[in-house]
């Protein structure tokens, strides 16, 4: 079943043939090479990330939620500000599928490590995406928004306003995740000489948060809340 915030979001393209296609691929992550069917975690489980940003279970849910809602407010501010035109649909639906075949390529230990697939020896994330997209006849505009979405190291860099936004909501929310995550990472173990494992992003902006409003005494106090927390969702 379909997560029901990515639901949602696609609920918000209004082309009614384009907003099928989307749910389809969402609902069906699903690829082929040579006979071979590929799928990879769940969207719902899957991390959006090995180590940098949303490297923890839920993580590729959370990173898609957050760029559409930073890519909504770049089209509110072309519309409002700058009355220009942007395509919502388009940027939405480009959102959505950016980086669908990341948890193509992450497996998961019996530790509950993330790791990447032997797939991802031989392909990355976007080349798989570009060449399903196509596959499936996508309109040329929503390939050309997810090819251009990692920018100046992509393939091809952003040529219309909706690639533009899709790719700066996509760098922004994994550098805020990414730099979160790191620097509480570094107070943590300031705090308490050891790291926590598996930190989320929702734990990194509380133990950020404590320390700017409370010092080292709240950043151990958050510690010691987030632990009896972990603690009380393993009973
Ligand atoms: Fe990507
Ligand atoms: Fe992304």
């Amino acid at each position: 079943m379909l997560h029901l915030k990515l639901k949602a979001l696609a609920n918000k393209i209004r082309d009614k043939k384009l907003r099928k296609k989307v749910m389809e691929l969402m609902e069906n992550p699903t690829f082929e090479i040579n006979g071979k069917q590929y799928s990879g975690l769940p969207l719902d489980v899957s991390p959006a990330g090995l180590s940098h940003h949303h490297c923890y279970p839920g993580g590729y849910v959370e990173h898609v939620v957050s760029t559409a809602s930073l890519a909504l407010a770049m089209c509110n501010s072309v519309e409002k500000v700058y009355h220009g035109k942007v395509n919502r649909d388009l940027t939405i639906a480009g959102v959505l599928l950016h980086d669908i075949f990341k948890p193509a390529t992450y497996a998961v230990s019996e530790n509950g490590s993330y790791s990447s697939t032997r797939l991802a020896d031989y392909i990355d994330h976007l080349s798989l995406v570009i060449s399903e997209l196509v596959r499936r006849d996508f309109p040329l505009e929503l390939v050309h928004i997810v090819s251009a979405h990692h920018g100046d190291y992509g393939p091809i860099r952003p040529h219309t306003v909706e690639a533009l936004i899709c790719h700066l909501a996509d760098l922004m929310d994994s550098r805020l995740n990414g730099q979160v995550l790191s620097a509480a990472t570094y107070l943590t173990r300031k705090a308490v000489g050891e790291e926590l494992r598996g930190l989320t992003s929702k734990e990194a902006f509380e133990i950020v948060y404590s320390k700017a409003v409370e010092g080292w005494k709240g950043v151990a106090k958050t510690l010691e809340k987030i632990k009896r927390k972990r603690e009380m969702h393993k009973t």
